[in-house]
């Protein structure tokens, strides 16, 4: 099964506060984005990687992930992050059956959760990392008070990699309009509103998304820690 990986990497990583996008920050010893296509690079069934980077930061990408066969472009990505993952779509070559879709801002992806996600294709047309909510869940009102309670079982909070059938998800991209690409903020959404059934599966271990400084340092004990080899 030949698969297109599309890394969405564009965003100006605003809550990291950092004077580079997210993306090419370094962590434990890499730029971010290098991290991802590191492991996708070691998938047997990826035959195409495209990266969605700022506008303006191609060279720097490209730099900053080093020459590999399986980088397909690296194409600017949009103004919201299924802009850019829209613009990754555009850029994988038609043949492939199967599409992933990770947040650069996921480092810790592995091989390994890969081909557990793409495995269960054989029986789902969307498989989505993700994991149970951990924390008790509040509602409060917009002065910060508990207004009630939210009960969290069946409660799932949805991470990256996503896989998709490629015919499911380009069809998809292709009826959605402008106010949905600018709101969304997940494939998986996108295909669920669909009536399309979405499974999801569990990596079983850290898999956080860099968002704020704290976030940052946490991901390099854990990659520097030899979590990912
Ligand atoms: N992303 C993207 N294009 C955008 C916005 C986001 O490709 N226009 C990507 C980011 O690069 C990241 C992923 O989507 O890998 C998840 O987004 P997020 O963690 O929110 O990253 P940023 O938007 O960069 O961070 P912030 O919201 O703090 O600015
Ligand atoms: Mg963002």
């Amino acid at each position: 099964m030949t698969t297109g990986a599309i890394i969405v990497a564009a965003g100006t990583g605003e809550r990291l506060g950092a004077d580079v996008p997210k993306a090419l920050v370094r962590v434990a010893g890499r730029p971010m984005v290098a991290w991802s296509v590191r492991a996708l690079d070691a998938v047997a069934g990826v035959d195409a990687i495209v990266i969605a980077c700022p506008p303006g930061h191609e060279r720097e990408t490209a730099a900053a992930v080093g020459t590999r066969a399986r980088i397909h472009r690296i194409v600017p990505g949009g103004t919201s992050r299924q802009r850019s993952v829209a613009a990754g779509l555009a850029a994988l070559p038609d043949g492939v059956e199967t599409i992933l879709v990770h947040d650069a801002a996921r480092p810790l992806i592995t091989p390994e959760l890969v081909g557990r996600l793409t495995s269960c294709l054989a029986h789902a047309d969307a498989v989505v990392a993700a994991a149970p909510v951990a924390d008790t869940l509040k509602h409060v009102d917009p002065d910060g008070f508990v207004d009630g309670g939210v009960d969290r079982s069946g409660l799932w909070g949805a991470q990256t990699p996503q896989v998709f059938r490629a015919d499911v998800l380009r069809a998809v991209f292709a009826e959605a309009d402008d106010a949905e690409l600018d709101s969304a903020t997940d494939c998986a959404g996108m295909v669920g509103r669909r009536g399309i059934r979405v499974l999801l599966v569990d990596p079983g271990g850290p898999n956080p998304k860099v968002t704020t400084p704290a976030d940052l340092r946490l991901v390099e004990v854990l990659l520097g820690s030899g979590r990912i080899a």
